[in-house]
């Protein structure tokens, strides 16, 4: 396909939430080949075939594994690279964390969550990196859980917060090797992880916080993935662009009201 990422490969992690696809998607209409990871290889064919069928000529690969794998990140970038001698785009978006006081968080919680947030983001920029040329361009998923505190995601605010010292950490020492590392900071979004907030009402509790008047889609991710991938942010680098309705501005709801037990709302925001 033809566009500004014209014969550029693009590799994604955790390929089939919505926000992954949804990234996907445009950069694939941007031109891009995609290389896409995620463990379920069912769900991973269905999102190829939709980026397919709404991006004509889109060429996508799939890559089945686990992104907390760090020999499966790394072979899936290897692969990635030889589709076409090249890796130029590197999309860390796997992450995530469970509604629950922080007074009944164990020390497994918080393992878990920088595992979760922080090392699967690592693995893709510490094997992504070396196969890249200057020009490349990592994007990773943080929230603007990294700024704002939520009650009841103490476990996941800590993740994402260390995760954007990362961004920062990578940003600085990659940056002479021409090599870019960003981030976007979604609001609540419609996704797989959250639909049951949407669907329940929960999530209605955001939209006073919201100057923009509305929660997030997907789709609205994707004009900033495609910004931080491309040439138009080539001196951006060390940076987490809230994509958020002018949520930060504002303030977190109170979550602490939502039935944290409920296995439903093992959501982020
Ligand atoms: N939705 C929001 O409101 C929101 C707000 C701020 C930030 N975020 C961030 O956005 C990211 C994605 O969220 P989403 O809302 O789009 O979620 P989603 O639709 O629920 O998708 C998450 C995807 O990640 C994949 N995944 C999970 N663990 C994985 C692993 N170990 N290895 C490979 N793939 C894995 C899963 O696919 P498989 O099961 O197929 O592997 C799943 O499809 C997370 O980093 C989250 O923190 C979301």
């Amino acid at each position: 396909m033809s566009g500004p990422l014209s014969g550029r490969t693009a590799f994604i992690t955790g390929a089939t939430g919505a926000i992954a696809e949804a990234c996907a998607l445009q950069l694939a209409r941007d031109g891009a080949r995609l290389a896409l990871m995620a463990r379920r290889a069912d769900a991973l064919t269905q999102v190829a075939a939709r980026i397919r069928e709404q991006a004509t000529g889109a060429e996508v690969h799939e890559l089945c594994g686990d992104a907390l794998d760090e020999a499966a990140v790394a072979g899936a970038l290897q692969h990635a690279h030889d589709i076409a001698g090249r890796l130029d785009i590197a999309y860390a978006t796997v992450g995530g964390g469970a509604f629950k006081p922080l007074i009944e968080h164990t020390a497994q919680d918080l393992r878990d969550a920088f595992e979760t947030n922080v090392v699967a983001t690592f693995h893709v920029i510490r094997h992504a990196a070396p196969l890249m040329r200057p020009g490349g361009s990592i994007v990773c998923l943080s929230s603007g859980s990294a700024q704002l505190t939520f009650r009841h995601l103490a476990a996941y605010h800590v993740a994402k917060a260390g995760l954007e010292g990362l961004v920062r950490m990578a940003a600085d020492e990659l940056g002479p090797s021409g090599l870019r590392v960003n981030a976007i900071r979604p609001g609540l979004t419609r996704s797989g992880a959250t639909q049951a907030m949407f669907d329940g009402g929960a999530a209605d509790a955001f939209l006073p916080e919201y100057p923009l008047g509305r929660l997030g889609e997907a789709d609205d991710m994707a004009g900033a993935v495609r910004f931080l991938a491309g040439d138009e942010s080539a001196w951006i680098t060390g940076q987490c662009i809230a994509v958020d309705g002018g949520n930060l501005l504002r303030r977190s709801p109170d979550l602490a009201p939502l039935p944290v037990a409920n296995p439903q709302y093992q959501g982020r925001t």
